[in-house]
């Protein structure tokens, strides 16, 4: 299976609406990579994997040199999917040229198809840097956890009527910038209509709406791992239980001594 490219996400939105939704998860290792990639058309490389993975208290902390570890890992894992890597906070905001140096480690590092990074206008200029240079970038606008102190949490956006028209004309500015798809996170469902319908890049919904033209979850989030998630998390499964019952038994056939049992112990030969 040949893996799908930038240019053939852009065409699932051509002339109008995607009639095939994208479907795009987050994936940090190479086993992952491999279970979710036949089921995606996109892999994020998400600096939530500061929170998931490292047990860090936001994304902030997030360095370059984790995610291109973590993305390296990734394209080894995945054979078919987009994979995209977010920059993590301070790699990419000072200048389009500071940008640009982390972008291109990213993609020479990993082997990477695209680097997602948070902001609307403010990022217009960086995003149209790194297009113009090879860089495919994939944004992202609307409840950005990047920026969890100046917003002052994880609450949706765009509830007031200057925000509404702040998250609008993000959304039109990373388009008119190169962008080849956005991410909308965490905002009243009306914004994420209104953008789907007037953007002809993707729009990708987390907490956003179904009328987006594809839709992202952290994977651990989807696959039942924590206790507490955001209310836009749907629990697919529940592997916390299966991980806990599965360590369950193994620790009471230790304890018995019932484990290893003979099929899992060597004898001389006879
Ligand atoms: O870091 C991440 O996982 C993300 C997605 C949730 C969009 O940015
Ligand atoms: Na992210």
């Amino acid at each position: 299976m040949k893996r799908l490219t930038v240019p053939a996400i852009q065409r699932r939105k051509m002339g109008g609406k995607t009639a095939d939704p994208l479907v795009m998860l987050t994936a940090y290792t190479a086993r992952q990579a491999q279970l979710l990639d036949p089921h995606c058309d996109l892999l994020l490389v998400g600096d939530s994997l500061g929170q998931v993975i490292y047990g860090l208290p936001s994304t902030l902390p997030v360095t370059l040199e984790m995610m291109i570890a973590h993305g390296a890992a990734v394209v080894r894992g995945s054979y078919h999917s987009v994979v995209v890597v977010d920059m993590p906070f301070g790699s990419y905001e000072a200048s389009p040229q500071t940008a640009f140096a982390a972008a291109s480690r990213i993609m020479a590092e990993t082997g990477a198809a695209a680097v997602k990074l948070e902001g609307g206008h403010a990022m217009a200029e960086t995003i149209a840097f790194l297009a113009q240079r090879g860089i495919p970038v994939m944004a992202h606008v609307g409840l950005t956890p990047q920026a969890v102190n100046a917003l002052g949490g994880y609450a949706a956006r765009g509830r007031s009527q200057e925000e509404h028209a702040k998250i609008i004309a993000d959304g039109q500015a990373v388009q008119a910038a190169g962008a080849f798809a956005v991410v909308i996170e965490g905002v009243i469902e009306p914004i994420a209509i209104a953008l789907t319908n007037t953007l002809e890049i993707p729009t990708i919904g987390i907490g956003a709406s179904a009328q987006c033209d594809g839709q992202v979850l952290v994977t651990e989030d989807m696959l039942g791992m924590f206790e507490r998630v955001p209310r836009f998390v749907k629990k697919y499964g529940d592997v916390a239980g299966m991980i806990g019952d599965t360590a369950a038994q193994y620790a009471r056939e230790v304890r018995e001594r019932s484990f290893p049992g003979p099929e899992q112990t060597y004898q001389p030969k006879a």
